[in-house]
């Protein structure tokens, strides 16, 4: 049996434990690995096919990144090539994947990435490529798992800077609004904001208004508290107004988001006269070591992708289910991101604690 492992789309703390897990498992089975790089670039000539066994994978689990590289462009069924005018065309490059593939002698594929490269592992299966994926994104917008490795190093490193926020906003009597990552979610943002007591916390799931927000920051100031700190998601907007979009995408490529932090810091400054300031953590959130729960969890998934293999389910995806490892048809989580319940006892919570929503 010769395996191939791949990691595509933005990187997570916990992908090398998942690399780890599955080449040990695979070797243990007397299996061969092949290493793709950069996602799906090593099957399309445009990286390398690396060897993985037991010695490249030694004291790696406990690292951020990738071993085997990413990226967010490489998408073989719009695979963007720049013409001499600058633009790009989207070139379907599916075949040449399978043919090289074969050409390796490839019989399946574990392919770990989050909903872009569930996308396209889908496809590969349905043209005949053996397959079976590992969900990954620190944003946990993956639905079919209870949650993705990456989620909870993400919001420790949020929430860490949430308290670290907390002591110069107190001594400066000063409003430090946060901007975390999450494009069209916002677990990172709910979750690190009542981990750290946040005051406020805005997310996609629910528009906020700017005046709702100063009023909660008004109402703390007249219960003698002077600062605060707003935890925004990156794709959070205001009710009836846009998100603050950035950049101009590559074909086949996902939104880029961001700014909102410095543009809800204005806004408070301009309706309470407080001092503001304002910081995007940014790619912080996805690099360094992942928490030993994010360790595990990559770890069982990286094991359970292996067996998965074992037993044929192609087109599936390894999930948590707790407190079992399950595997799931990606079809059944395609189109359908995880997304912040409102009503959620998290959110119901915070609420009862006095966060405000900006509703
Ligand atoms: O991993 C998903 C994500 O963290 C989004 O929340 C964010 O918008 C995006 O990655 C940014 O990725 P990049 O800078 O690599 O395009």
């Amino acid at each position: 049996m010769r395996i191939a492992i791949s990691t595509g789309g933005g990187d997570a703390p916990g992908l090398n434990a998942v690399i780890r897990a599955a080449v040990l498992s695979a070797v243990d089975r007397g299996w061969h690995v092949l290493g793709i790089k950069r996602g799906y670039m090593g099957l399309l000539g445009e990286d390398d096919v690396i060897p993985l066994g037991r010695d490249d994978v030694r004291g790696i689990g406990h690292l951020g990144g990738t071993i085997l590289r990413t990226t967010n462009r490489g998408n073989p069924f719009r695979y963007p090539v720049k013409q001499d005018d600058g633009t790009f065309l989207e070139v379907d490059r599916s075949d040449e994947l399978m043919d090289n593939a074969r050409n390796l002698g490839i019989d399946a594929l574990i392919s770990i990435g989050g909903d872009g490269s569930l996308a396209i592992a889908q496809k590969l299966a349905t043209k005949g490529l053996r397959v079976v994926s590992v969900p990954k994104t620190i944003d946990n917008d993956v639905s079919g798992t209870i949650t993705t490795f990456g989620f909870d190093t993400a919001v420790t490193t949020a929430m860490e800077a949430i308290d670290k926020l907390h002591t110069t906003a107190e001594s400066h009597d000063r409003v430090i609004v946060m901007e975390v990552m999450g494009r069209d979610t916002g677990f990172i943002a709910l979750h690190s904001g009542v981990a750290g007591a946040a005051h406020a916390i805005l997310l996609p799931e629910i528009p906020y208004s700017v005046d709702k927000l100063c009023d909660a920051i008004m109402e703390r100031e007249r219960r003698g508290r002077t600062f605060d700190i707003v935890v925004v998601a990156e794709g959070a907007f205001p009710a009836g107004g846009e998100g603050s979009i950035i950049g101009a995408s590559l074909p086949g490529q996902a939104k880029r988001v961001g700014g909102v932090a410095e543009i809800v810091a204005k806004q408070i400054a301009e309706k309470t006269g407080k001092e503001c300031r304002s910081l995007v953590l940014g790619h912080l959130q996805r690099g360094g070591m992942p928490t030993g729960y994010d360790r595990l969890l990559a770890t069982r998934f990286g094991g359970a992708a292996v067996q998965a293999v074992e037993e044929g389910k192609w087109g599936q995806m390894v999930a948590l289910q707790s407190p079992d490892i399950v595997t799931v048809p990606i079809e059944q989580v395609l189109g359908k991101p995880r997304r912040v319940d409102p009503n959620h006892d998290l959110v119901r919570t915070a609420r009862r604690l006095g966060i405000s929503f900006g509703d």
